[in-house]
């Protein structure tokens, strides 16, 4: 088991950070890197919900195994991860808003592992949105596992 362990975070914790949970994981698990992965939101409006029913169309289109209940971020997240990646910079704002001060992980926008750019919300948008937002979790899954465990593999996983 690596000693990474990873808090995907967006505002709902039932659209982007649960695909991203879910396409994170399975990218390590592909590369054989164990290592914790969970997901949560920054607002409370959905705590207990299953992921939106794009999310998961989106994830099994892609043969993603997906299994999330929403949850808020809390205090403790702030000590129990070591890397805490936000989908846009709302809740990059947020989280460092409400980080207490023994805070041990690192958060940083998801993105800044590639090419600095935010996953924009799909809620109330098309189910374009949506591939869009699993592209740039595969893209930023793989960009973050280069540079954070540290090889990268001779296979295009
Ligand atoms: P998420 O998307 O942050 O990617 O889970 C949203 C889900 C719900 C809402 C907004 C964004 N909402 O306003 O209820």
């Amino acid at each position: 088991m690596s000693s990474i362990s990873v808090l995907v975070v967006c505002l709902g914790n039932i659209c982007r950070s649960p695909m991203g949970e879910a396409v994170l994981q399975h990218i390590a698990n592909e590369r054989g890197i164990e290592m914790v992965v969970h997901s949560a939101g920054t607002a409370g409006y959905h705590i207990g919900e299953e992921p939106d029913e794009r999310t998961t169309a989106t994830c099994r289109k892609h043969n993603v195994p997906i299994d999330h209940e929403a949850q808020q971020v809390k205090e403790s997240d702030f000590r129990t991860y070591t890397h805490i990646l936000a989908s846009d910079e709302s809740n990059l704002r947020n989280l460092e808003r409400i980080k207490p001060h023994d805070t041990t992980a690192e958060i940083r926008l998801w993105g800044s592992y590639l090419d600095g750019k935010p996953i924009a919300d799909p809620y109330y948008g098309s189910m374009g949105g949506f591939e869009t937002c699993y592209q740039q979790c595969v893209r930023y899954s793989k960009a973050f596992l280069d540079q954070v465990v540290g090889e990268k593999p001779s296979a295009n996983l």
